[in-house]
């Protein structure tokens, strides 16, 4: 059974070229994901640590027809629960179902820690606690129609929790989305890079650990697959320490960002130096009306307000415009720019010419990342 990467729906072509790029060649595109052909503890550790878009890689242990709550706790007994949980260890099971006789997913969930408990107490004598919090073994079901498969999660917590967010400023966007739009955007590490409204600085610091060459799990210390009983210490450090290997530095003078907000530049300037970025990006706070990037600066790249009510759409549609006017009077030519929002009436006042449209779900929103060259 292929290992599964999932991923933010409109992502999972650009993961499948990612994953080619960290080696591996059999990859197909899924539902929310990217199936890989190699469930090896190898490609496990190498995706959790260098995937910079994938969400969890989950690995199968077990496929099967989910007719209803008898088949679904059938199934789930028919695997040898000792070999992933010892006495004294807890478990967390995340699941996603839509089948018309399993209610909803937290009741597929509790059958499932049911089966599991039931097995282990019947054969043991103990059963493992739950914990959602920081689970020994984390699981994952998915059941559409009929078709269920529970894996093991062998990510732990999602891989967008990087290490380096302190905190965060107004409607932050997810670490592997910045990291997907950098990618979209074609960003390849060596543009001087500008992010107007940085807010937590997010895409400031995606950016530079793409520049600098920094595994995406760089700062992490946990990860679901310690836990598999097949895990092995030494093949997990040549794993990392190969990766890590290819860290380079990156020059200053790369990467500006501009924040309005005194509270939020501070958080993003904290961000920046849990990530070891806070001497190479410089952020100013002030509002980019008041700022002319230098002559260097030749890649825009921004996630602006979006608003929700119609009133706060009516309130931003200056910024929009200021945005336009930044791109077309104050870059150096030829840039290239990009707008990442969820109001494609507001992306009608950056007054442009849209160059390209990329169409990406941010936590449930359609939005668009808008691409601008600049000449
Ligand atoms: C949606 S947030 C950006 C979130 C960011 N991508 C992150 O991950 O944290 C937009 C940010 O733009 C800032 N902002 C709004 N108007 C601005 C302006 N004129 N100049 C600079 N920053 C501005 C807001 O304070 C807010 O922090």
């Amino acid at each position: 059974m292929p290992l599964f990467v999932t991923c933010a729906q409109g992502v999972e072509k650009l993961l499948c070229d990612e994953l080619a790029e960290i080696g591996f060649k059999e990859v197909s595109t899924g539902f929310r994901g990217v199936h890989v052909r190699d469930d090896s503890m190898e490609a496990i550790y190498k995706i959790n640590y260098c995937s910079r878009l994938g969400g969890r890689v989950l690995l199968p242990l077990a496929q099967f027809r989910c007719y209803d709550q008898k088949s679904l706790y059938f199934e789930v007994s028919k695997i040898e629960w000792h070999r992933y949980l010892r006495k004294g260890q807890s478990l967390a099971i995340d699941a996603n179902v839509h089948h018309p006789l399993l209610r909803n997913s937290l009741f597929a969930a509790q059958l499932t820690k049911d089966a599991i408990c039931d097995q282990l107490r019947e054969r043991s004598g103990w059963r493992p606690d739950v914990d959602l919090k920081d689970p020994d073994l984390q699981l994952n079901l998915f059941i559409h129609e009929q078709r269920a498969s529970l894996s093991f999660d062998t990510s732990g917590s999602p891989l967008y929790k990087r290490g380096y967010r302190q905190d965060a400023g107004p409607a932050p966007i997810q670490e592997s989305l910045a990291a997907a739009l950098l990618r979209m955007a074609g960003y390849q590490g060596s543009e001087v890079l500008l992010d107007p409204c940085c807010g937590s600085g997010t895409l400031l610091i995606e950016a530079a650990l793409i520049a600098s060459k920094t595994p995406p799990g760089y700062l992490r210390k946990k990860w679901g697959f310690m836990a598999h009983p097949d895990y092995a210490l030494q093949e997990w450090l040549k794993v990392k320490n190969d990766a890590d290997d290819q860290r380079q530095e990156i020059q200053e003078g790369h990467f500006f960002g501009c924040e309005i907000d005194t509270e939020v530049a501070r958080i993003c300037r904290d961000n920046l130096r849990a990530a070891g970025f806070h001497r190479q990006v410089e952020i100013l706070r002030k509002d980019f009306n008041d700022y002319i990037p230098n002559d260097k600066v030749n890649f825009l790249i921004s996630n602006p307000p979006h608003g929700k009510r119609l009133s706060e759409i009516e309130d931003l549609k200056q910024l929009y415009r200021s945005l336009g006017n930044l791109m077309k009077r104050k870059m150096t030519k030829p840039s290239r720019g990009f707008i990442f929002t969820g109001s494609s009436e507001l992306a009608k006042e950056i007054g442009l010419a849209t160059k390209r449209r990329h169409v990406v779900s941010n936590s449930g929103i359609d939005s668009r990342l808008l691409e601008f060259d600049l000449y």
